[in-house]
């Protein structure tokens, strides 16, 4: 949390903290009276987090600084009580300074918190850690009363805060990924993050144990593939896991209807890319013949109940090349028509813009042959696997929650508010996206090895997807409102993303008003400023040209900012990626790569449609990942549900509650509304969705 070097962290204490007070109460410095403290520290339950080496303590108050010697033995999961007498009255204690002594065997300590109880305390104060205290540093933890810089007039913590950002700021620095990407941390794996971020004990048991899992059991099974082929659609049985959900075995069932098709964009694994059209796409070209065609588009365009999805970015990517074997990518239009009953049925698919110079491409419809109308169907659904995986889940949600976290602790102390609101949103996204970057679309990655888009052209869609990172598309009711979705009442996601929405936006708003009494609080708060200006300008590199904020100049644009990174990393994460395994187990519904080019004529056979499929041993890997990160997750922290305390007093305490409860409301009716539907949409169900992006 603030792991300050010694002699910065008594500085910056020794400076203020030791200067007689107008409002301090009691005996000053020097009187001979004993004065008695009783200190609880509560050590972290996680293996590993108690350590076998002494802990030496100081308090610090507003009249001096008391050290109290090598006291404690810290044990897991324990709170260790300490009674002590100090020759002075402390006055209004300010912070609690912590070192860890050497011993033969140096362990490290998670320390969660301490309490101090005794006088200048108001009953007890409360001081936050949750961190990890490592080798000889004094770490320094301030009372638990957010602060803003303004709020303390006697600048009792200006040094403080200002050394424990340089601090930061050397542990956190920006790294660079692929040019033209949104910023990661910097490190190149996961042992060069601060110890903070890494994944403790039972988490990184957890990932390790369910991958060799799922690993050796693509060895073991893997084998056989070599000797059998994919001769026809069933045949991917042999890859299709057993699941404890029922959603894949009903994709499995009725993957081939279009209803189903159409469904998946409302409320599948990708509800990301639907939007309601204003006119009819410049890049429909409809040759002669299908006037029958345009009138229909046209009818439903008026009516108000004609949609697209557009794969557009995908067009003029390099596909990727798997042992020796070239992939296929198609950049396909689909148009879509909202039925009264809520259906949501393609009407034509297109799978190529048209090319200058070339007739106009080839447009598929409901009344062809069943399998080429079902080969189009497919091109659609590897291409909306590719933009899901790059756009919606990796740019959208684990990167953007990245540069959120990066410049939350570069920019914003611990004693401030919104670094207290938004520090339990950031467990464990550096580590996850750090084994991304290694693992999945790193150089002979998983991307690299079965995805039509890997060997690069997965950069080019990041880099392309980075120019639509908008500010109104990661606020769901200005998103939803540019894809015309508000309303309608199919979308479950638009509801429950609107709903939460409303939910995290209730929660931002009573806390912010805790702490900023009116716009000119805001204007005026400098690390407010910094921060903002961090994460538009230097994460986003230069996002205010996309409406991005440089600056926060009400209390309402706060407000809006700061909900946009609470839901970005919780809703927007858990929107696309719990839905992958529901949809991408059964592999003709979600191939990751297609193996020929697409059709040129409407005589299509089922030989050509698997021959285009993953072959067996692509599709057991798709399997395996898609396994691997999207089942539930057993060690996940919900939707404000963190144990985590960063502020003191009962104020933001019933804050939280709040939202707690506005959070269990959402998540009974969501239940009591799935159980009367035919398919449940539960990607947004508070209890489901993790209080940060950890997988
Ligand atoms: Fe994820």
């Amino acid at each position: 949390m603030k792991p300050l070097p010694r002699k910065q962290g008594r500085d910056a204490f020794l400076e203020t903290a030791g200067k007689p007070s107008r409002d301090s109460e009691g005996p000053s410095r020097g009187s001979a009276e004993m004065v008695k403290y009783k200190i609880l520290v509560a050590t972290g339950d996680s293996v590993f987090a108690g350590s076998a080496n002494l802990v030496h303590l100081w308090l610090v108050g507003e009249h001096g600084e008391a050290d109290l010697g090598k006291q404690l033995r810290p044990l897991l999961g324990r709170k260790t009580e300490l009674e002590v007498d100090v020759p002075l009255h402390l006055g209004r204690l300010l912070a609690v300074k912590l070192r860890k002594q050497k011993g033969l065997l140096d362990s490290d300590w998670f320390c969660k918190s301490i309490t101090v109880q005794g006088p200048g305390t108001q009953g007890e104060a409360f001081f936050p850690c949750y961190s990890w205290v490592q080798g000889k540093e004094t770490i320094c933890l301030t009372e638990g009363t957010a602060l803003k810089v303004t709020d303390d007039t006697q600048n009792l913590f200006r040094k403080y805060r200002e050394q424990e950002l340089e601090n930061r700021r050397n542990v956190y620095r920006w790294g660079s990924w692929k040019e033209g990407l949104i910023l990661p941390i910097a490190g190149s794996t996961e042992r060069d993050l601060p110890r903070n971020q890494r994944f403790m004990k039972d988490k990184d048991l957890d990932f390790s144990l369910s991958l060799v899992k799922e690993l050796k059991n693509f060895a073991i099974k893997g084998t056989l593939d070599f000797v059998s082929r994919v001769q026809k659609l069933e045949d991917y049985q042999k890859v299709f896991p057993h699941t404890k959900t029922a959603l894949p075995e009903r994709v499995r069932g009725s993957w081939k209807e279009d209803a189903l098709f159409g469904y998946q964009f409302l409320n599948g694994a990708n509800p990301m890319l639907l939007r309601r059209s204003m006119r009819l796409p410049a890049r429909l070209v409809l040759p002669p013949g299908m006037e029958d065609v345009q009138t229909q588009l046209e009818k439903e365009l008026k009516a108000g109940s004609l949609f697209e999805v557009d794969f557009s970015l995908l067009d003029g990517v390099k596909p990727n090349i798997i042992i020796f074997k070239q992939q296929y990518v198609t950049a396909p239009l689909v148009m879509l028509k909202l039925q009264p009953d809520g259906r949501l049925l393609p009407m034509v698919i297109q799978l190529q813009p048209p090319r200058h110079g070339c007739p106009p491409p080839l447009l598929f419809l409901p009344s062809d042959p069943p399998m080429a109308w079902l080969l189009a169907k497919i091109w659609v659904r590897s291409s909306d696997f590719q933009l899901h995986q790059l756009q919606s889940h990796l740019l959208r949600g684990h990167l953007m929650a990245e540069v959120i976290s990066v410049a939350t602790m570069r920019s914003l102390p611990s004693l401030h508010p919104i670094y207290k609101l938004l520090a339990p949103h950031f467990r464990y996204t550096m580590e996850i996206n750090t084994l991304a970057r290694n693992n999945l679309v790193s150089e002979w990655g998983i991307f690299d090895l079965v995805v039509s888009t890997g060997s690069g052209g997965h950069v080019d869609i990041l880099q392309r997807a980075t120019s639509c990172l908008t500010y109104r598309s990661f606020c769901p009711p200005d998103d939803l409102a540019d894809r015309g979705l508000v309303g309608v009442k199919s979308s479950l996601y638009a509801q429950d993303a609107l709903r939460l929405w409303e939910i995290i936006s209730r929660y931002v708003e009573r806390m912010v008003e805790l702490f900023y009494r009116s716009d000119t609080d805001v204007k005026e708060d400098p690390e407010l400023q910094v921060w903002c200006r961090e994460v538009t300008e230097v994460g986003l590199l230069g996002a205010q040209d996309r409406g991005f904020p440089l600056s926060l100049e009400s209390r309402a644009e706060l407000c809006r900012f700061v909900a946009m990174c609470i839901f970005t990393c919780t809703g927007q994460h858990a929107s696309t990626h719990l839905g992958q395994l529901d949809w991408y187990a059964w592999i003709p519904n979600g191939p990751c790569t297609m193996r020929k080019p697409p059709p040129i004529s409407k005589d299509v056979t089922e030989r050509d449609i698997v021959d285009s499929l993953p072959c067996l041993q692509q599709a057991r890997m798709q399997i395996t990942v898609t396994k691997f990160l999207g089942r539930r997750q057993p060690v996940m922290v919900a939707l404000g549900q963190h144990k985590e305390e960063y502020f003191s007093g009962p104020r933001p305490r019933d804050v939280l509650k709040q939202f707690q409860e506005e959070l269990a409301i959402m998540d009974k009716e969501i239940e009591v509304r799935n159980a009367s539907l035919d398919l449940p949409y539960e990607y947004l169900r508070p209890s489901l969705v993790e209080n940060s992006v950890t997988i």
